[in-house]
């Protein structure tokens, strides 16, 4: 088993500064070690460099850092393609969320039908038009789907990346006015808070899981930390109260791992300057522990 571990230090998808030393403190809570004692072969790219232009938000664009953001996740999209080609698995760590428009542009290719988890507070759905924001981390899903700016949908030359029939929401607690009616209109699967309060996390992920099976080829698992509760992951830009637990998400991990399906992931959106002692970061690591088998081993 091989593994590629690709960090991308972008913290321009949001306004919060030091998202973009997420990949540092993942490494620091010993992300290689522990996938190595799960017998993977691991093969640490670096980070991508983003050029942050001395600190200036760019905000000639009503969506905000446009061209920066594009330019790394064009990289970021040739780097993932690599690492498949050659057979490893990608392992991406972030980095605000915007960077899973490039992951999954360097995934999608390699699929006929990609199947998307996006487990996150948020729906990650809106575009230039429904934004309340203007952040681009609050799009990346949708730009996966083909909406949004053409230069974001373009990204590795092909759109859409997924079908909206092959992704599955869970943890969303925090959604606009407008990804709600997307959710809506493209017949989403959504798993909210309400729906993991009611059925359980068991029922969620074994529901998940059969759905996905019979219609995808490869499953990419996109982790927001900030869809577990801000008690058990203080460090995330955009918190919101009642998420997912710590607990729950370790058996949505070792569920995801006993059905072999997932094929790369990534987790993003980890902040230490918001942390308490590299708390997220450890959080991240011990579900990646979890995501990559350390209870069948
Ligand atoms: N929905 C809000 C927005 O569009 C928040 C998005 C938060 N996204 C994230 N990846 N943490 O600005
Ligand atoms: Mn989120
Ligand atoms: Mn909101
Ligand atoms: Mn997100």
């Amino acid at each position: 088993k091989k593994m590629s571990i690709l960090g991308v230090p972008m913290d321009l998808g949001q306004m919060r500064r030091g998202v973009d030393m997420g990949p540092s403190a993942i490494r620091y809570a010993d992300v290689t070690k522990r996938m190595e004692k799960l017998f993977y072969e691991v093969e640490d790219l670096g980070d991508i460099t983003i050029k942050r232009n001395n600190g200036m938000i760019d905000d000639t664009h009503p969506l905000r850092n446009l061209q920066a953001i594009i330019e790394v996740n064009t990289i970021l999209s040739d780097l993932v393609d690599k690492v498949i080609k050659k057979g490893n698995f990608p392992l991406v760590l972030g980095g605000d969320h915007s960077i899973a428009i490039g992951t999954i542009a360097g995934i999608a290719k390699h699929y006929d039908n990609l199947g998307v988890i996006w487990y996150d507070a948020h729906g990650d759905l809106n575009t230039k038009e429904t934004s309340p924001s203007g952040n681009i981390h609050g799009m990346p899903l949708a730009v996966s789907l083909g909406l949004g700016h053409p230069h974001l949908t373009n990204i590795g030359s092909y759109s859409p990346k997924i079908k909206p029939e092959n992704v599955v929401i869970i943890g969303a607690r925090d959604l606009d006015q407008g990804e709600k009616a997307l959710i809506r209109e493209k017949n989403i699967k959504i798993y909210t808070m309400h729906e993991i309060d009611r059925l359980g996390m068991t029922k969620v992920i074994e529901e998940t899981v059969m759905y996905l099976k019979e219609r995808t080829d490869g499953i990419h698992l996109s982790l927001d930390l900030d869809s577990l509760d801000p008690h058990d992951a203080p460090g995330v830009g955009t918190p919101v109260l009642g998420g997912i637990s710590y607990r729950e998400s370790h058996l949505a991990m070792e569920m995801f791992a006993e059905s072999g399906l997932i094929t790369s992931a990534e987790f993003v959106e980890v902040n230490p300057i918001l942390d308490e002692r590299n708390k997220t970061a450890e959080v991240a690591v011990a579900l990646m522990g979890s995501l990559f088998g350390e209870k069948l081993i």
